[in-house]
């Protein structure tokens, strides 16, 4: 059912924008944008709202332009693309704001202007795509009289829809050549007979492939098989190594998981090297240029310049000294950790990925960094009194957790120690919001940056300051 000119007031969440239907129903329009007039379509009833997608724009609001890709309209990946870039940081900041007031009860917290990234576009260094034989097929297409010729694609699911892959011609959000590599690959396929996975039937040899970049155009290619992938799989990626010298890195994986995640896979070096190596500028003017390992299960900041002045951000809120003990709760690869090394007394890196922590251990060796430990295990287990007993009470606390936020149990860890300053980077303000909520008895909100990792889509990267109330 379609609603007739809409008026679209305000963004919400997760890049979908708000208006209200005739009988005062709240609408939650994905596409729109502040300011448009638009005819839109619902797509689920809900108790509260109706969800919706615009159907087409009678009037375009102030911040509304043309997207660049051309695949923005059913591929949900870039979700505010539709609006000038300025807009998109002004929607970002009111969405820190309205959660920290809203579910944190922040008041009269500073929030700092919001940093914007450098690059719009061709920012990310990781990528992955899916295989589908039955791809997602466009309105134009359903309603064509001509043949479809073919079901294959190499590209994103659609949103929401696990089994449903819409093929791409072009993606704009990793540099070259991250299309040539995607487009050789589907076309040696298609000319070879290789087939593609279906995701319902459980057939067909190819899965997913994972693309990854260093700033100075290194690669590695990751190819997931479903079916044994002797012979004819191997083929393709002797075709990949011929074809592209700067893949200097490949690995594959026969996958007949019920799911696509490589973490629990036995992954096989086929060509090169095991792992990228990333570079992150120094962080003082006589210091030195770090050097990350980067394998095929490393968790990197997937925006390598942004990661850059997030940390440089994190320093400076955190104004840490050289006699200070650092703890880094949630560490992955341990990159925040080194980074504060360089400056700090000691810095103590927890993280529950084993192949994180020894890829951690190996940068500070690799980086002849001495003054960092890093342990294993889930934070509510081994971030405990005999850790502090063993490595000292930090000085300065910081914290990066998952979308998930912290556990109530880790958060009550934090208050029982008293730690002066907590400096809480996060990628979701709703959970970020919810912890603040339990330590604001305690803490208190010195300043918020919001930092932008992630232009064209609603993503936001937030660095709380928190102080103890007694200090
Ligand atoms: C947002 S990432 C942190 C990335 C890191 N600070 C950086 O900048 O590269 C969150 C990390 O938390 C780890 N993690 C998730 N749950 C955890 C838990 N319960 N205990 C310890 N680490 C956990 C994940 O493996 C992941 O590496």
């Amino acid at each position: 059912m379609i609603i007739k000119n809409v008026v679209i007031k305000r963004a919400g969440a997760k890049g979908i924008s708000i208006g209200h239907s005739p009988e005062g129903k709240t609408l939650l329009v994905r596409g729109a944008a502040p300011g448009d007039v638009a005819d839109v379509r619902i797509i689920k009833k809900r108790k509260k709202h109706l969800e919706c997608i615009t159907e087409n724009i009678i009037q375009p609001g102030p911040d509304r332009r043309d997207p660049l890709c051309k695949h923005s309209e059913i591929c949900g990946g870039c979700n505010w693309q539709h609006v000038y870039y300025s807009a998109q940081l002004k929607f970002k900041s009111q969405e820190v704001k309205d959660n920290l007031e809203r579910i944190g009860k922040l008041e009269n917290g500073e929030i700092l202007p919001i940093i914007s990234a450098p690059n719009e576009y061709r920012y990310r260094n990781k990528l992955e795509f899916s295989f589908s034989s039955n791809r997602w097929l466009t309105l134009e297409e359903v309603n064509s009289e001509k043949k479809i010729e073919s079901r294959n694609a190499l590209g994103y699911h659609v949103p929401g829809m696990w089994d449903k892959i819409i093929d791409i011609d072009e993606c704009h959000l990793q540099q070259e050549p991250s299309n040539s590599i995607r487009l050789f690959v589907k076309n040696y396929a298609l000319n070879n007979g290789l087939t593609f996975f279906h995701p319902r039937d459980k057939k067909g040899l190819l899965r997913t492939i994972m693309l990854r970049s260093t700033s100075e155009n290194k690669w590695m290619f990751v190819l997931q098989f479903f079916e044994d992938p002797e012979n004819e799989g191997l083929k393709l990626l002797e075709a990949v190594k011929l074809n592209f010298p700067q893949i200097v890195s490949i690995y594959y994986a026969h996958n007949t998981k019920g799911n696509d995640s490589i973490y629990d896979l036995d992954l096989i070096l086929f060509h090169g090297k095991s792992s990228l190596i990333e570079k992150m500028p120094s962080v003082t003017s006589k210091g030195r240029t770090l050097s990350f390992k980067v394998g095929p299960k490393s968790f990197y900041q997937t925006n390598s310049a942004q990661a850059y002045v997030l940390y440089c951000e994190v320093l400076k809120m955190a104004k840490i000294k050289s006699k200070d003990v650092v703890y880094d709760l949630y560490t992955g690869t341990g990159t925040i950790a080194l980074f504060m090394a360089q400056i700090a007394k000691k810095v103590i890196g927890i993280e529950s990925v084993q192949e994180a922590i020894d890829a951690a251990k190996q940068n500070a060796l690799d980086n002849n960094i001495v003054n960092t430990e890093f342990i294993v295990g889930d934070m509510r287990e081994v971030f405990d009194e005999e850790l502090w007993n063993k490595h000292g009470k930090p000085d300065v606390l910081i914290t990066d957790p998952p979308r998930d936020g912290m556990h109530p149990k880790v958060v009550q860890k934090l208050l029982d120690l008293k730690i002066p300053k907590i400096v809480y980077v996060s990628c979701n303000t709703a959970t970020q919001a919810r912890d603040l909520d339990l330590m604001r008895g305690e803490y208190q909100v010195e300043s918020v940056q919001p930092v932008d990792m992630f232009p064209q889509t609603h993503h936001i990267e937030n660095i709380l300051l928190l102080k103890l109330k007694s200090n």
